[in-house]
């Protein structure tokens, strides 16, 4: 039976296609650059050359897990690296197929199913990591580096304040840090980069504010007007489920300070011991 898609993937998939944006990572905000739609896809350009500029010296082979739309994929690839990547997702490996062509490497699964006899010397998560179990990734880690081969990591990751957050995702940074302390791996470096990620959540918020809650409203509207008792029965099935998402989206809530308290966005370099 083909698997489900699942909520989170049709996000992703949304974003790609509302967004129109090459990558579906965060924008990574400098003073210079105002806070507008039209900039994002300047800001997430400086995102790919902030991650890009951790890759060590002497990497050759990349294993891009999670590629979305193949875009970072396409740069490393035109850098000279050699690549290959992982895409779990039916429309955005159809997506990256057609950025990367035919001879490109892209192995349509998710990293915990992924099997190789090759070994990498850098597996990349660009905001990925939050999408795959802890004990998988490192596991999948040490069978598919050389020894000596690095991890890299962009991601937010929960952190210990109280209260319900209104933007769900991100391992929990804690727990994230004790399991790396029982792995073989060093770390390089660890740059928290929270605050220039943040602002983000403000454009998401507005988008929401501008677009998605007039849709939402006309077709509440369109459907109790027209049909009363259909919209009142759906109304009720899916009241858990309605009520979800109107917390989460339209409440006004995913903003740039909630995300700086309850997440925390760092790009970490590891390097595997041995
Ligand atoms: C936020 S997108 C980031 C895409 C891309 N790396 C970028 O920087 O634009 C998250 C990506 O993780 C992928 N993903 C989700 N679960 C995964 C898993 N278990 N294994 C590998 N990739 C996964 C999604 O399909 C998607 O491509």
């Amino acid at each position: 039976m083909t698997k489900k898609v699942s909520s989170r993937e049709m996000g992703l998939v949304l974003g790609a296609r509302l967004l129109r944006t090459q990558d579906l990572h965060y924008g990574y905000w400098e003073p210079d650059l105002a806070l507008t739609l039209a900039n994002l896809p300047q800001a997430q350009e400086r995102y790919t050359k902030f991650l890009l500029g951790h890759i060590p010296q002497g990497v050759r082979t990349v294993l891009d897990v999670g590629c979305g739309t193949g875009h970072v994929s396409q740069i490393l690839t035109q850098k000279g690296y050699q690549v290959e990547a992982i895409s779990p997702s039916r429309e955005l490996t159809r997506l990256a197929r057609e950025r990367l062509g035919p001879g490109f490497a892209l192995h349509a699964t998710t990293l915990e199913e992924f099997r190789s006899e090759k070994r990498f010397d850098l597996l990349l998560f660009s905001e990925s990591y939050q999408y795959i179990p802890l004990a998988a990734s490192f596991a999948q880690a040490r069978a598919l580096l050389k020894p000596g081969g690095h991890v890299l990591i962009c991601d937010f990751f929960r952190t210990d304040a109280p209260g319900d957050s209104p933007i769900k995702g991100g391992h929990d940074w804690r727990k994230f840090q004790a399991a790396l302390a029982e792995q073989p791996f060093d770390v390089v470096s660890d740059t928290d980069i929270t605050a220039k990620t943040a602002p983000n959540m403000d454009l998401v918020n507005t988008l929401l504010g501008d677009f998605a809650v007039p849709v939402w409203e006309a077709a509440e509207y369109y459907l109790t007007q027209n049909y009363p008792r259909m919209s009142r029965l759906l109304g009720w099935m899916f009241r858990k489920r309605l009520a979800r998402l109107r917390h989460k989206y339209f409440s006004n809530q995913r903003t740039g300070k909630a995300f700086a308290t309850y997440k925390t966005y760092h790009c970490i370099l590891l390097r595997m011991k041995g």
